[in-house]
């Protein structure tokens, strides 16, 4: 008893000793001590030559690669250069959908001579809406000109509420948060919230119409091989009455001819039970549809679909080779059916992961795209049996109003969506790091998000976007978007100011929508964007 005593005193008396050391060591000698281990590390370590090379200073490099964005994002670019959205358009995002000041004094900032550039053709004098217009009480009400599967006699046709709507993007890709940031702001605006290809969860059922989309992998609604099942997509819509249109994803803009993989960290029970795959493997999307091969299969499926659940179906598509929209379009002449409405996807458009080679070269730009797919219908005469819907780029005024001059029905914002309820473009959404907590399945980052206070601010997005687009719409003459042609939208060619229509540049004339006034689309019996606070869950 008395040795273990005494060795326990010399303990404390050594422990005293230490304690006494380090009281009287200089605070630089800690910080010598720490660059000393750093040192070794790096010289002995074998796996990066910078910091084996030069120890200690190496670290500044892999520093400043780190934060590098957003030292440019916040200090070194100018306004107007960042991709793929630079900081005058973030902001115009985020004070509209604030409700803030976003207008701009002083003039234009922009490069007007330079190639691209979108003028817009004002009227002598401005539409006047005269003071029982529907749009005198409600400044964007703006319903879509057409009716989502009129022309095929679908037994629930669908006139959206909204010409601008939220794009596909899944619960997977994006945060419980995010989805539900943006079904409650949709439902609040009045516009259609696409599921995306990771199925139907719960976060999209806050009262917003739905547009459903089916991807290669049929999550939601395969079977246990992953093969498309009638059955199960039948069970959805018939319990869910907000799904109003089903959209098979045949590509998009960012990663054409390219599935996905959802590793098998990232399948929560929750992902599981929504898409209807095993939890512990990953699943990989595969760049093909199983339920069809060609374009002839493609309309039997839509018409199966559309026959067994009574909506409009439609298709999206990046564009490149035409061969097979030919081929499409003569069936359809042929035959006598079709997809109720086209989405044609920019390749500029974002994606939650894509190899840079897909996203930065694979598919034609919008404009380029829309302008090839359209044509080929209209060669047919059959761009009115279609709602064509556009991506890529578009959430603003002036794009928005050039892509409906080009003959779109419909836009779908994706990424400005996203800005709306945080996202501040710092392009970490394959990394699963998202700091805003859009793009993220860490239950941390996710926290910071407010969806009462981000549903409030995408509704306002999208009213503001509506607002405008009507505005400038106003300007050029007509009462709605769908009036703007080819002729009141010239784009500069960057040759001492020289500029074209775009009739001239894309050398066809859109065919004119059917269209009275707006009091018929609103009185409208198939009108989407009903504002109910309960969810229409059967
Ligand atoms: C995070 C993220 C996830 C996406 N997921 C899908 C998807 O599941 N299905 C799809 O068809 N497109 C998906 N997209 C593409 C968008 O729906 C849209 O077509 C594209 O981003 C162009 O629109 P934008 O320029 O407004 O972003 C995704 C885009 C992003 C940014």
């Amino acid at each position: 008893m008395p040795k273990i005593l005494g060795r326990f005193l010399r303990k404390i008396t050594a422990m005293d000793q230490v304690k006494d050391l380090l009281a009287i060591t200089p605070w630089w000698a800690y910080v010598l001590l720490v660059l000393l281990i750093v040192f070794l590390r790096d010289i002995f370590q074998k796996k990066h030559t910078i910091s084996h090379n030069f120890p200690i200073v190496g670290h500044l490099r892999y520093a400043l690669e780190r934060i590098g964005p957003e030292l440019r994002q916040y200090i070194v670019a100018n306004n107007r250069e960042e991709l793929p959205f630079n900081r005058s358009q973030r902001s115009w995002i985020y004070a509209s959908s604030k409700k803030q000041n976003n207008y701009q004094g002083f003039g234009t900032d922009q490069d007007q001579s330079a190639a691209g550039y979108i003028f817009i053709n004002p009227a002598l004098f401005p539409y006047y809406a005269q003071p029982d217009h529907p749009n005198v009480k409600e400044k964007d009400l703006i319903p879509c000109a057409k009716i989502i599967g009129e022309y095929n006699g679908r037994r629930r046709p669908f006139r959206p509420r909204s010409i601008v709507n939220i794009s596909a993007m899944s619960f997977g890709s994006l945060s419980a948060r995010a989805v539900e940031s943006l079904n409650l702001g949709a439902h609040e605006a009045g516009s259609y919230h696409n599921t995306g290809e990771g199925g139907f969860s719960p976060y999209h059922q806050k009262g917003a119409d739905i547009m459903l989309q089916i991807g290669t992998a049929y999550f939601g609604v395969r079977d246990e091989e992953g093969r498309f099942e009638m059955k199960k997509l039948l069970r959805l819509t018939q319990s869910y009455q907000q799904i109003r249109a089903i959209e098979i994803k045949l590509s998009q803009g960012a990663k054409p001819g390219k599935g996905g993989v959802l590793p098998a960290s990232k399948i929560t029970k929750e992902i599981a039970e929504i898409r209807h795959i095993p939890m512990g493997k990953d699943v990989v999307s595969p760049s093909n549809h199983t339920a069809f091969t060609n374009p002839g299969e493609l309309l039997d499926f839509i018409e199966d679909i559309a026959s067994e659940t009574g909506l409009p179906v439609g298709f999206k598509s990046a564009v490149g080779k035409l061969e097979l929209w030919e081929e499409l379009t003569d069936l359809m002449l042929e035959r006598n059916v079709g997809p109720d409405f086209i989405t044609i996807d920019g390749g500029e458009g974002g994606t939650g992961a894509a190899p840079p080679a897909f996203a930065n070269h694979v598919s034609l730009p919008f404009v380029f795209a829309f302008a090839a797919v359209y044509k080929i219908f209209q060669k047919k005469g059959l761009t009115n049996r279609v709602t064509f819907i556009a991506s890529g780029k578009l959430g603003f005024p002036s794009n928005a109003l050039m892509a409906f001059a080009m003959g779109a029905d419909l836009i779908n914002v994706a990424r400005e969506a996203m800005m709306s309820v945080g996202c501040i473009q710092a392009q970490s959404c394959h990394t699963n790091t998202c700091p805003a907590g859009v793009a993220t399945q860490n239950k941390w980052l996710q926290r910071g998000l407010n969806v009462n206070d981000k549903s409030q601010r995408s509704a306002q997005y999208l009213k503001t976007l509506r607002k405008e687009i009507l505005e400038i719409t106003h300007a050029a003459g007509y009462e709605h978007p769908c009036q703007v042609t080819m002729d009141d939208v010239d784009v500069g060619m960057g040759d001492n100011n020289y500029t074209t229509t775009l009739a001239q540049a894309y050398k066809y004339q859109k065919e004119a929508v059917p269209f009275n006034n707006m009091l018929e689309l609103v009185e409208c019996p198939h009108l989407g964007g009903i504002k109910s606070p309960e969810v229409h869950a059967h």
